[in-house]
């Protein structure tokens, strides 16, 4: 039978090549073999404060690009996660289910509670989690491609449908992640032991933004801190810039680590960056193209409606069987 598969991403920050390697290429490429869902994570999005007409621009934004990059609406229910009330509901009752200590033990939780400071609410990065797997849960999705900083909310959201299924009796089937291979984590070019994240500001020499100005991203390869080595081979520990190069190269052209190493045995540091800019040109260019020309027609309105109506059919089905589950469907 066709699994389904389902993936979100915030509309916070600005979208970066680490975003589309790792979780929009996946699921652009595995579309068409599953029932495919995937949404703007808005409700996500809000545990941290932004300016409400920011985060309107951002769902708009983020709806055209994720087309652009080959979201195809004709085999994947696009939508926004608010526009499907289920997703909050299941949320809550998930929330129901789950210990404080269990969700204040999460990675994500921890770090994103430093950064808040002492000001910061937290209560909504607490429970994150919690809708997170509502998400997924809703849906019966087995597939989910994220990035592997979101290994550790795919293992919560199966630990917490196994316990609603042997409370109450077998109701969710339980999600796997899907890591690529390649680029499961690309890194800042100038410091590549950290995550390329999309809340770097827009200037940061080390992120690369799809929507930037290609002259400006080339730059930013150029300049990517590598070593003093100048060999070109892949180890992440002793060589994480060069492995990061080679991980992005790798990923946009679609070629393996090792045929990447066998293209530039013999080269330095100059001709692998300047093959990743004229790369990263072609690649990106038709993306904005597309992107344009999506971002102020009336069919990304049109487009994001129909996928919450259609997305709203299974998860309403859902909600149902979980409330009589419950017993609080009378
Ligand atoms: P976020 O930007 O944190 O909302 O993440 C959206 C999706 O992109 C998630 O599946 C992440 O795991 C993935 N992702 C974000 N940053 C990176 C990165 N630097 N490398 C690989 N995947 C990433
Ligand atoms: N938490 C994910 C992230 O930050 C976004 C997300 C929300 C998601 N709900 C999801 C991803 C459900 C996969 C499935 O990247």
């Amino acid at each position: 039978m066709t699994k389904t598969m389902i993936t979100g991403v915030q509309p916070s920050g600005n979208f970066t090549l680490g975003n589309y390697i790792g979780a929009i290429k996946n699921f652009v490429k595995l579309q068409k073999e599953h029932n495919s869902f995937i949404f703007i994570a808005d409700l996500h999005g809000l545990t941290s404060y932004q300016k409400p007409e920011d985060i309107k621009n951002r769902i708009l934004d983020l709806a055209a690009l994720y087309l652009a990059c080959g979201v195809d609406p004709n085999y994947t229910n696009f939508f926004v996660q608010s526009d499907v009330n289920e997703h909050g509901t299941l949320g809550f009752l998930i929330a129901f289910q789950c210990r404080v200590g269990e969700l204040s033990r999460m990675t994500q939780y921890k770090s994103k509670k430093e950064k808040q400071g002492k000001e910061g609410i937290d209560l909504g990065l607490l429970i994150y989690p919690t809708l997170m797997a509502a998400d997924i849960l809703l849906y019966d999705a087995e597939v989910v491609p994220v990035g592997m900083d979101q290994k550790q909310h795919i293992e919560m959201t199966r630990d917490l449908g196994e316990r609603f299924n042997k409370r109450y009796g077998s109701t969710f089937k339980l999600p796997d992640y899907y890591i690529p291979e390649v680029g499961a984590k690309i890194m800042n070019l100038q410091n590549p032991t950290e995550k390329m994240s999309k809340s770097a500001p827009i200037d940061d020499k080390g992120t690369i933004f799809i929507l930037d100005d290609i002259n400006i991203t080339k730059k930013k390869i150029m300049s990517a801190v590598t070593d003093n080595d100048n060999k070109i081979y892949f180890d992440e520990e002793n060589k994480p810039g060069i492995s990061n190069l080679i991980s992005i190269y790798s990923a946009i052209t679609n070629k393996t680590i090792k045929e990447v190493e066998g293209m530039f045995v013999d080269q330095n540091y100059g001709t692998l960056k300047k093959e990743i800019a004229s790369e990263l040109e072609r690649f990106i260019l038709p993306i904005q193209e597309r992107y344009n020309n999506y971002r102020y027609s009336d069919n990304l309105y049109k487009i994001l409606n129909k996928g919450a109506k259609e997305a709203e059919k299974y998860a309403s089905k859902k909600l149902l069987e979980v409330r009589e589950k419950l017993g609080i469907k009378y």
